[in-house]
């Protein structure tokens, strides 16, 4: 069996009792996410009301998940943590390490060909640790973890940002860096601070074209990407229950976008039958008898604004489908406005490319809508006049729906059907018209940031529902609206495309031959694991060097950057996927899709010496071969979107010692503190302005650093001029102690 059901039965026996404690503690009615949080507060930590994105708390999460990419990172750590197995059920899944070509079987014998030693490096520690294994093919982590983990009322870690997919099933699911899997897999307590709590009020049922993607690209456009920032999003209401599990798995999947902590859905029926349906039977009957326990109380769902910190009512009747973007998924449009701004806007209207899947949107109910579309294009002669491709999120899924035919017509319809991995979501796409081209593309995923794709910084990516891609697709006009326009078919008819239609879940069951799970050994002491000290892949940690106990001074600027600063900007996905297991290789991808704010250009930055523009690491290695260290400033929700930490790493590993900035997105600014990094904000935003390219930065107050006392930064002009100002952090105790060991695998050890 590869769910644990004694460890979830072991929760919800503990459950109704827990749930009485916290409620008695706080003397008054619960959210859900409240219930959950508060029954996996770790040993000793008392039940209080703590302040909402204020207090640090520490957790005791059921599970670990890890994918391929970020993975490597953890085990390298939890290696160098000193223990031998690891304390809660965690697994590995290689989804990211596949690029999509040609097909899905071709792409998966190149992956395990270039990626062998990497896979077999993943493999060999996770039995040694007694890690749960899903090899190459198996799927995308969050459907995986959906199909078989995710429990209403469980807590779970994932080492990325899209965890969250698993609150469709009613679980408080949290991206982080592998270092807290580290923390989590080696059983101690796991910290985060206590998330306000946004509520999202649901009343109607989706129609025609609405699916419940648009939910969450509403909710982006009203939210922002920075609105969800140390915040759940708990949905409730009536017209939750009207939505599939998947399909919640989607609204979930996607608070990322927005920066919430993570996003949770109340256990239904939906959920019942989506257990039962995926061999969890058990689950869904020991979830049936606490089933109050698995909602918010009545009083909050009656009198919503008192309990959550902010409130979104969302009539799904009158919801209408959305397109998002591009560049970034908050730009939300309604189908009907989406026309208007491709034309205002003068993005590329011939849609080129359309792509269905991802963790966010490949379900059964997800293909089925969507070849709805497909099919009735073909019986009405209709074709598809922009490239196809499709990915199936599970080998379950993949599995089934070739079984039931649905693959069979996309592939009529002159679709390929890439690997059951993230491929194109992530980079991992040799699309061979690419180049620097101006071009538009549609995707059912959850990110569209430049370059995230194709690696195209010209390629506008849009996304929307799988109905929506299909349709899209069908037109190859990004113009083109299913619900009011019509199409020319090859007879010269018009032809309208009516509405989806779909199954939430295989009407004859789902089914799978090889699911691609690999047990780990009862006991790995004797798996050894062996890291070639010439690997390109793969390279052994070396702890980061502790504080020496001094101020930083006159550290040399190494980039101010302007703009938009996502994690892909740090650390590029893509290519350098390749070397997510080699700190050294990978930190040559440093920073060089941040944009310079001296001279509007990406990885050119001023050597002082020789007062020519070089790349970014270039720079920082040089700043490091002669013991120097350098800091990077820049503006708001520095590092939004995924959760690797060698965004942290990288800048740690080349000698840079502060990310001074406007603001940070949760996960990366706790990946900084972790590494030992100094990650401080501006106190003053218009500070930002005084930094100069050719300032001597330094960083004072340091032995008194302490939990909400501010440092203060001194810059030292070219001119001999001094500046000089507050800033603050959220560092507590705990991570001052990080910073001070130099890391807080440090700390740990
Ligand atoms: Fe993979 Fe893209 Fe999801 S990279 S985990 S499919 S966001």
């Amino acid at each position: 069996m590869i769910f644990d059901i004694d460890i979830i039965r072991k929760v919800y026996e503990q459950l109704p009792e827990k749930i009485k404690q916290v409620r008695e503690a706080l003397q008054r009615p619960l959210t859900l996410t409240e219930k959950v949080l508060l029954t996996h507060l770790s040993d000793g930590v008392p039940i209080k009301n703590y302040k909402r994105a204020g207090d640090y708390v520490n957790f005791a999460p059921d599970r670990v998940a890890m994918q391929d990419a970020t993975a490597q990172m953890a085990l390298l750590q939890l290696m160098n943590s000193g223990r031998t197995k690891v304390a809660v059920p965690s697994t590995v899944h290689c989804d990211h390490l596949i690029q999509a070509y040609k097909n899905a079987e071709a792409d998966l014998e190149t992956a395990n060909i270039t990626n062998r030693e990497v896979y077999e490096f993943l493999r060999d520690v996770s039995n040694k640790y007694g890690i749960g294994f899903w090899k190459p093919g198996a799927g995308i982590i969050h459907q995986v973890v959906l199909e078989n983990y995710a429990f209403p009322g469980g807590m779970m870690i994932g080492t990325d940002s899209h965890t969250p997919n698993a609150g469709g099933l009613g679980m408080i699911a949290i991206g982080v860096g592998g270092a807290d899997a580290v923390d989590v897999m080696a059983g101690l307590p796991w910290e985060l601070k206590m998330p306000k709590i946004i509520g999202v009020k649901l009343t109607g049922k989706l129609s025609g074209w609405s699916a419940p993607k648009d939910v969450i690209l509403k909710v982006a456009g009203i939210l922002t990407v920075k609105g969800g920032t140390n915040a759940v999003i708990e949905y409730f209401g009536e017209g939750a229950k009207t939505l599939s599990a998947t399909g919640k798995g989607t609204i979930c999947n996607m608070g990322a976008e927005v920066g919430a902590t993570t996003s949770i859905f109340p256990f239904d029926d939906k959920s019942a039958d989506y257990l039962e349906q995926t061999s969890r039977k058990e689950v869904a009957d020991e979830a049936r008898k606490i089933m109050e326990h698995l909602q918010p109380d009545q009083e909050v769902v009656d009198n919503p604004e008192m309990y959550y910190d902010q409130l979104i009512e969302i009539n799904l009747s009158d919801l209408e489908p959305h397109i998002n973007g591009p560049f970034t998924p908050d730009a939300a449009y309604t189908i009907s406005e989406f026309g208007e701004a491709v034309r205002k806007n003068n993005w590329p209207r011939k849609m080129e490319v359309g792509l269905i899947g991802s963790c966010t949107n490949s379900s059964y109910e997800d293909l089925t809508r969507a070849v709805s579309i497909v099919k009735q294009a073909g019986e009405d002669h209709v074709p598809v006049k922009a490239q196809f491709l499709i990915n199936p999120g599970s080998e379950q899924i993949r599995y089934t729906a070739e079984r039931d035919g649905i693959l069979q017509v996309f592939e009529d319809a002159g679709a390929t059907i890439i690997a059951n991995a993230c491929g194109p979501c992530i980079g991992q796409w040799k699309r061979e018209d690419a180049n620097d081209r101006k071009n538009s593309i549609v995707t059912s995923f959850n990110r569209n940031f430049a370059k995230r794709n194709d690696g195209n910084p010209n390629t506008h990516a849009f996304v929307t529902s799988p109905e929506l891609v299909a349709a899209l697709t069908i037109a190859g006009d990004l113009c083109f609206n299913p619900l009011t326009d019509t199409l020319i078919n090859e007879y010269g008819k018009e032809v309208k495309l009516k509405e989806p239609t779909g199954f939430e879940m295989p009407p004859n069951g789902y089914e799978v031959k090889d699911a691609g799970y690999i047990e780990p050994a009862l006991n790995g002491s004797e798996v050894q694991i062996s890291i070639d000290p010439n690997s390109n892949r793969l390279q052994k940690l070396e702890p980061f060097p502790a504080w020496d106990g001094e101020d930083l001074t006159n550290l040399p600027l190494l980039i101010k950057v302007k703009g938009k600063c996502t994690t892909d900007h740090i650390s590029m996905a893509g290519p350098w996927l390749r070397f997510r297991g080699h700190l050294d290789n990978i930190s040559d991808n440093m920073l060089i899709g941040a944009v310079n704010a001296f001279n509007d250009k990406t990885n050119a930055v001023l050597d002082p010496e020789t007062n020519e523009y070089i790349n970014v690491p270039a720079l920082a290695r040089k700043f490091k071969s002669r013991g120097v260290g350098s800091i990077v400033v820049a503006e708001e929700n520095y590092g939004e979107g995924s959760s690797r930490e060698h965004a942290a790493m990288e800048p740690r590993h080349l000698n840079v010692k502060v990310i001074l900035v406007k603001s940070f997105a949760r996960i990366h600014e706790t990946n900084l503190k972790k590494q030992g990094m100094l990650a401080l904000t501006f106190v003053n935003n218009d500070d930002y302005n005084k930094v100069q390219e050719r300032d001597k930065i330094s960083i004072l107050g340091l032995k008194d650093f302490a939990p909400d006392r501010n440092l203060t930064v001194q810059l030292l002009h070219a001119d001999g001029t001094i500046d000089t100002f507050e800033v603050s952090h959220t560092y507590n105790e705990q991570q001052v102690e990080w910073f001070k060991a130099g890391s807080a695998l440090n700390a740990m050890k």
